[in-house]
């Protein structure tokens, strides 16, 4: 069964912009899925209509079979995750540690209880020590991991994620994507997350749903994907670098690759392959 099914769903804002037109998912337990979109396109929309911060005018919404309109606000916050675009519309107590501490002991967890959970997601994060600090004089990236912390404080089933990546350095970057993939192996966290960022996705995202103009163009995993350079071009938005590289050099020096590599170590693979063996380093 799917944990999270969104049935035709459409939604307008009062200004008349139509966000979302007629579009469907679906996502099974277990599975770390992306929502490929260039701006504009509709994600925050839909992430919002998940987790029932607003609701669609028409189609539906269900957590693991029930209408997320008849679960209640407290019930679904705790099973559904989210971690915002904005870090200022997600973070609003004084320190670092009442931040993360509020979902949790809303929750009722007594306070040695809710005080690991906030060491552990701190610590996730790479924001160990850092429980004190005021959020208003924290960094922008520092601000994202305290609300990647504070939605696994919750230890949530599903975790939502509104481009948790934009913002950070590189390295930060690729740690949040190895932990939010550890996550997903090890503890089974299902995982929806937002993002723009093409040549991450085949690192770490099982399945993509491509958005444009409100509407889902493509579903599919990455190989199948980014092998539509027709339709990835109609939803502005590039294949992976690694992979442009290698489709120019088919193109313009008529190199043949049995398939587009879309990481580097894929590409790396391929190319020693043609390399002749007495060219490599002897090991
Ligand atoms: N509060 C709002 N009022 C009116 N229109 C809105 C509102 N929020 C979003 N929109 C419009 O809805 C559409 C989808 O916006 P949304 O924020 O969901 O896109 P997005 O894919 O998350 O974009 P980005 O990559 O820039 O975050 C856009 O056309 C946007 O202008
Ligand atoms: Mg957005």
């Amino acid at each position: 069964m799917n944990l999270i099914e969104a049935k035709n769903m459409s939604f307008t804002y009062p200004d008349g912009s139509k966000a979302l037109q007629d579009v469907s998912l679906e996502v099974k337990k277990g599975e770390f899925v992306g929502l490929l979109a260039s701006n504009g396109s509709g994600k925050t929309t839909l992430l919002r209509c998940i987790n029932g911060l607003i609701k669609p005018q028409s189609g539906e919404v269900m957590v693991d079979g029930a209408p997320v309109s008849r679960l209640s606000q407290k019930t679904l916050f705790q099973r559904v995750g989210m971690v915002f675009q904005n870090p200022n519309d997600q973070l609003f107590a004084s320190t670092v540690s009442e931040d993360v501490a509020f979902g949790p002991s809303n929750m009722g967890l007594q306070k040695d209880k809710v005080r690991s959970r906030v060491e552990d997601s701190l610590k996730a994060v790479g924001m160990e020590g850092l429980g004190r600090k005021s959020i208003h004089n924290l960094s922008f990236g520092q601000q994202k991991r305290v609300c990647i912390a504070g939605a696994l404080a919750m230890h949530p089933e599903v975790l939502l994620l509104d481009e948790p990546t934009a913002g950070l350095d590189p390295m930060g970057e690729h740690k949040i994507m190895e932990l939010l993939q550890k996550l997903n192996n090890e503890r089974g966290l299902t995982i929806i997350m937002a993002t723009h960022m093409v040549d991450m996705v085949p690192l770490f995202i099982d399945r993509i749903y491509i958005l444009s103009r409100g509407k889902v163009l493509r579903e599919g995993t990455p190989e199948k994907i980014f092998s539509d350079q027709e339709m990835i071009r109609d939803a502005k938005l590039r294949l992976p670098m690694i992979a442009e590289l290698i489709e120019l050099m088919k193109r313009e020096d008529g190199i043949h690759f049995d398939r587009t590599p879309l990481t580097i170590g894929e590409a790396r693979r391929e190319l020693v392959k043609m390399i002749p063996l007495r060219e490599l380093k002897k090991q």
